[in-house]
């Protein structure tokens, strides 16, 4: 068992949190908002610390799940960030969806101290994380991923090392970038079948066994035909994500139209009032 600490206690990292206490681990909890984490030790038992560098003071792994680059720049290396309270041979493990750059810049500090680093992006969701069957895409020194891999299947399904530092960031970027054309074909399709006066629920059952089926027209399909959006993967989240696959494709000189035109479409959505609905909420433009 090991000695842990973790970051960020949102609706990704509490109930990740809680997957790595009822393993055995014995867990250190931050959340900037205390209150979360005076919540979060009154359920599971483990201790509080009161500043990222208390938590993981003395620490074998540190995980951190937090909102963007500088949300974990500030937790790392800010003032009374995590890196102070770390030891030499110490890992931080990342889940935060962030840059590959920032991943780097992290690598090389924790280095200077002795401090090994792995990003690892999850894909999965909150219903991923509630239920510990996330898919993690790490990058790293494969020495320093194998201390960690076994702690990460705590609350994982998959867990794979895709290459050196970054890779599990360019990996996530993969997935979004997959995920943004197909949610906006999935929403032209509905939105045509009711146009031409099908039922869709009757369309989805059958399609989604075809070469069209998809997680998201399994998962999304009927929510999105009825219009409901209050639940999932937030809108604001998804154009953080998109901004980070559109700033890296601009430095490797790749061509992502379609995910460009859709993030256009997302800034709509924001528009709308759809800050915190669900990425399927696409289709939401094309019925206003
Ligand atoms: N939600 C999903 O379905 C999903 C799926 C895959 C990946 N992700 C990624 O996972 C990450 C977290 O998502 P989430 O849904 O768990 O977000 P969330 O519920 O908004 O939680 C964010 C957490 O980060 C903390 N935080 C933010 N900025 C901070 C700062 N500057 N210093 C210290 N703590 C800070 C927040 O603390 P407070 O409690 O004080 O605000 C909170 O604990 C994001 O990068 C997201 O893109 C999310």
């Amino acid at each position: 068992m090991a000695k842990v600490a973790f970051l960020g206690l949102g609706v990704m990292g509490y109930p990740m949190a809680r997957h790595l206490k009822a393993k055995g681990h014995e867990v250190t909890v931050y959340n900037r908002t205390t209150a979360k984490a005076e919540r979060w030790v009154a359920e599971n038992g483990g201790r509080l610390g009161r500043t990222p560098r208390e938590a993981a003071d003395g620490q074998e792994i540190v995980f951190a799940c937090v909102g963007n680059d500088d949300d974990l720049r500030q937790v790392t290396i800010g003032p009374d960030g995590a890196f102070e309270g770390m030891a030499q041979g110490a890992v931080f493990v990342d889940h935060t969806t962030a840059s590959a750059e920032v991943a780097r810049e992290l690598f090389a500090r924790g280095g200077e101290r002795g401090i090994g680093f792995i990003d690892a992006p999850v894909s999965g969701g909150q219903a991923g994380a509630e239920n510990g069957v996330l898919t993690v895409m790490c990058g790293g020194e494969p020495e320093v991923f194998a201390q960690v891999e076994p702690v990460i299947m705590s609350y994982a399904r998959a867990c794979r090392l895709l290459g050196p530092v970054g890779s599990g960031q360019l990996t996530k970027m993969v997935n979004q970038i997959c995920i943004a054309g197909l949610v906006q074909g999935l929403a032209e399709g509905i939105h045509f079948g009711k146009r031409a006066g099908l039922d869709i629920e009757a369309v989805l059952d059958v399609i989604s066994k075809g070469a069209a089926g998809s997680w998201q027209m399994e998962n999304r399909g009927k929510t999105m035909n009825q219009g409901k959006f209050d639940f999932g993967f937030a809108v604001d989240w998804m154009r953080k994500d998109l901004a980070i696959c559109l700033a890296e494709a601009r430095r490797n000189g790749a061509h992502l139209p379609v995910t460009a035109l859709v993030d256009q479409f997302y800034s709509e959505v924001q528009k709308m009032g759809g800050r915190r609905w669900d990425t399927s909420s696409l289709i939401a433009l094309l019925e206003r």
